[in-house]
């Protein structure tokens, strides 16, 4: 079983889109003052249905608006007007209507989606908008029976273009970018049992043998060697073999890599301080910096980016026990830290320890990691905006700066010394809570301890990376973020 997920095919074509034999067109605007003349073919055809549409202000073209017309006599047999909106950003602005078009459209049963913007996008712009197109035609079907009435979710997308020839080159790094995004979805979502650590492993393994990286992955062995007490603490309660993923990507020559190293906790019940069971199930998606490390991969390949990346992960499951950690148990790390563990639900930090203390070997130029690591940041930044903390401003701001492009913006939270504080232990050189206060930054203090020797940030993505509620332009579950910030940072250090 591989996890790539599924793709829909996407053509190029430039021309007319009222020439288009298609089931669904999807014309995406920002507020058009009156109807583009590009349009005016297709506005004959639906006998001028277009332009009094837009003239009497039944589409603005707000974000998120969508409204449903009957295609003409000749051309696309339904169209869908989409609303971009106007954020300052039109390649984030295009993205989420591109995801909402191609979302619609399958709601319709469409089978197939011709989508055009106007006016025309080109290059970043239109990269984004395929993007989001791939993510909004994605679903995760793989463990539904299929249904009595047979549905036509979108399968093929026509991108009407300006200029074929200039903008494939941009629609196929949308397509690798959205390749990516399905990967990491199709993750997030596998239930626990289904994504293990040996799962995460295997999609390595997949990526690796499709695109001609480097995969290492260690077990418990291994990682008992390398004297990795504080991840291997977490795994000691369960009979799962914890693994340690390194994928190795090598497109820059003999440059410095970068490093991403994601928290891949297959299932998180909290261990001995085990969590109340309302909710519980979400903790499935305590994998999703593992995810979005290896979605990252994925892209990252597929757009053939210059640049050396490696990418980590550590992946085991909380799991209480006989044989779990208890509260007040002392390990250490393989960086020598002693570690006093007073809350075993604390695990992330446990696993990503000594996973950050591994990427030192890589000699890393940054390494940035992404981890579901606290409540504390959903109280504080909600479900937009994921935490963004580090030893090196300027690579905050470099990656602060890729969030905004990617449409995943990140807040900066200070890894403020005073707090260093609340993490002392009694017994040990550290704890691993610093209690409520603050516990976002108290978390990242923690990391901070083991992102030795090199320019390091950390992203907080609990809030981010799965939502419990609709998003409009994608479903309850799996975002995919950080895939588009790893993809946005990487590629700006590229030659
Ligand atoms: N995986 C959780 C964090 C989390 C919470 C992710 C909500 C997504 C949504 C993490 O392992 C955890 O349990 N953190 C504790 C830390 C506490 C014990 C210091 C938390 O945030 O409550
Ligand atoms: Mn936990
Ligand atoms: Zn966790």
């Amino acid at each position: 079983m591989t996890s790539r997920g599924t793709l829909p095919t996407i053509n190029v074509v430039a021309g007319d889109a009222s020439a288009l034999d298609a089931p669904v067109l999807a014309i995406v605007m920002a507020k058009p003052a009156a109807l583009d003349a590009s349009l005016a073919a297709l506005d004959e055809a639906t006998g001028g249905a277009l332009a009094r549409t837009i003239a009497r202000g039944d589409f603005t073209g707000r974000r998120d608006e969508v409204l449903h017309l009957a295609g003409g006599t000749r051309g696309p047999a339904r169209i869908l007007l989409v609303g971009a909106g106007d954020a300052p950003d039109r390649a984030v602005a295009l993205k989420r209507a591109g995801a909402l078009a191609a979302r619609r459209a399958s709601a319709l049963d469409a089978g197939a989606v011709a989508v055009v913007v106007v006016p025309g996008a080109e290059g970043t712009a239109l990269e984004a908008l395929v993007t989001g197109l791939t993510m909004g035609a994605w679903e995760y079907r793989d463990l539904k029976s299929p249904p009595k009435e047979p549905r036509s979710p979108v399968t093929s997308i026509t991108v009407v273009v300006g200029d074929a020839a200039r903008d494939e080159g941009a629609v196929r790094a949308g397509e690798s970018v959205g390749a990516g995004y399905a990967l990491a979805r199709r993750l997030q979502m596998m239930p626990g049992n289904l994504c293990t650590p040996d799962f995460l492993a295997d999609t390595a393994r997949d990526i690796a043998a499709r695109h001609a990286l480097e995969v290492t992955v260690l077990g418990r062995r291994e990682m008992e060697s390398l004297r990795m007490g504080s991840f291997l603490a977490v795994a000691q309660g369960t009979p799962q073999e914890p693994r340690l993923v390194a994928l190795e990507y090598r497109g820059g020559g003999d440059a410095r890599p970068l490093v991403l190293v994601g928290k891949g906790i297959c299932f998180d019940t909290g261990g001995i301080s085990i969590k109340p069971a309302e909710r519980m199930e979400w903790m499935k998606y305590d994998m999703s910096g593992a995810a979005g490390v290896l979605g990252a991969m994925e892209a990252i390949a597929r757009l053939r980016l210059k640049v050396n990346v490696v990418g980590l992960v550590g992946a085991t499951t909380n799991m209480p026990s006989g044989t779990a950690i208890n509260p007040g148990d002392v390990v250490q790390a393989s960086n020598g830290t002693f570690i006093e563990i007073v809350n075993t639900d604390a695990e992330g930090r446990l696993v990503l320890a000594d996973v950050l203390a591994y990427a030192k070997k890589y000699d890393p130029a940054a390494v940035v990691d992404a981890a579901t690591l606290t409540g504390a940041v959903v109280i504080g930044l909600g479900n937009s905006l994921h935490g963004v903390m580090g030893n090196d401003p300027a690579l905050v701001q470099e990656l602060l700066g890729a969030g905004t492009r990617a449409g995943e913006p990140g807040w900066e939270l200070p890894l403020w010394p005073d707090y260093e504080e609340q993490i002392k232990s009694d017994t040990a050189d550290i704890k691993n809570t610093g209690g409520r206060a603050a516990g976002t930054i108290t978390a990242g203090l923690f990391l901070k301890v083991f992102a030795e020797g090199y320019p390091w940030v950390h992203l907080d993505v609990a809030g981010t990376a799965y939502s419990e509620s609709d998003l409009v332009a994608l479903p309850r579950g799996g975002t995919g973020r950080p895939v588009g910030t790893f993809v946005e940072f990487v590629r700006a250090r590229a030659r």
